[in-house]
């Protein structure tokens, strides 16, 4: 089936402007940043996190971890965690010994813009390899009054390979094979060794980071859902924009 309806977005660009029209009103949206925004919330939220909050800046992050002292500080810029922080953005480094029962409060450069991106949303889900077949089941099975949005957070500006590739096998799993958006994942797989060529790959791999490649290609390793809602968060210094991303009670 090709899924006629189905909307994806491929680069922080298209992303920012669907946020600036509010897109996602009212539509189901599934964000990837398989390299590696997604998979980190996927590892935290299966590790026993009791939450990730997901924010925009470097401030807001530190206003909230200000307010919530418990909270971890995560997040990176440039790939690597920021001054102060407790993580950075390694799906590795959020073993349950870390991680189990504590809010994470999370900002990365793209990935959670996209989450950012999708207020109003009926449903917003993160998606990765990590806990790709899981998650495509959930968003072809919901019963939603219109197709879902795909967004790929992209790099730099650009379309990023692993996001594309993910996205493919995200559509060939949801019962989407057809969508032109899976043509990448089609063609060419959505291994670690493709992922370690692309320019976030290569980045990783250069900051001694190219572990997460591999450990993030794990398909299915996570058979988890996590859901987002977008809502404000109150601290003294004034309101914080968040996605609040948790597993919905079982
Ligand atoms: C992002 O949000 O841009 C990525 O997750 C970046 C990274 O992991 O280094």
């Amino acid at each position: 089936m090709k899924g006629d309806g189905i909307e994806v977005l491929h680069v922080p660009g298209e992303i920012a402007a669907f946020a600036r029209a509010r897109g996602a009103e009212g539509r189901p949206c599934v964000v990837i940043d398989q390299l590696r925004a997604t998979s980190t919330i996927v590892t935290a939220l299966a590790h026993g996190a009791r939450r990730v909050l997901a924010v925009g800046t470097l401030e807001e992050a530190r206003a909230l971890k200000r307010e919530r002292p418990e909270a971890l500080l995560a997040g990176e810029r440039f790939g690597t965690a920021p001054e102060g922080f407790d993580l950075g953005n390694s799906p590795l480094d959020y073993t349950p010994d870390r991680v189990k029962d504590r809010e994470i409060v999370l900002t990365t450069t793209n990935g959670t813009f996209a989450l950012l991106a999708c207020a109003g949303a009926s449903r917003l889900r993160a998606a990765s390899l990590l806990n790709l077949d899981t998650i495509a089941a959930a968003v072809a099975g919901a019963k939603e009054s219109r197709p879902f949005v795909l967004l790929c957070s992209g790099s730099d500006g650009k379309a990023a390979l692993e996001d594309e590739v993910t996205a493919g096998a995200f559509l060939a799993a949801a019962g989407f094979p057809d969508h032109p958006a899976a043509a990448p994942f089609r063609a060419w797989g959505a291994g670690p060794a493709l992922q370690a060529r692309a320019a976030n790959g290569r980045r990783l791999v250069a900051l001694g980071l190219g572990d997460d490649i591999a450990f993030a290609a794990r398909r299915n390793h996570f058979p988890i859902v996590p859901e987002g809602r977008i809502g404000e968060i109150r601290t003294a210094e004034g309101a914080v924009l968040a996605v609040d991303i948790a597993l919905p009670p079982s």
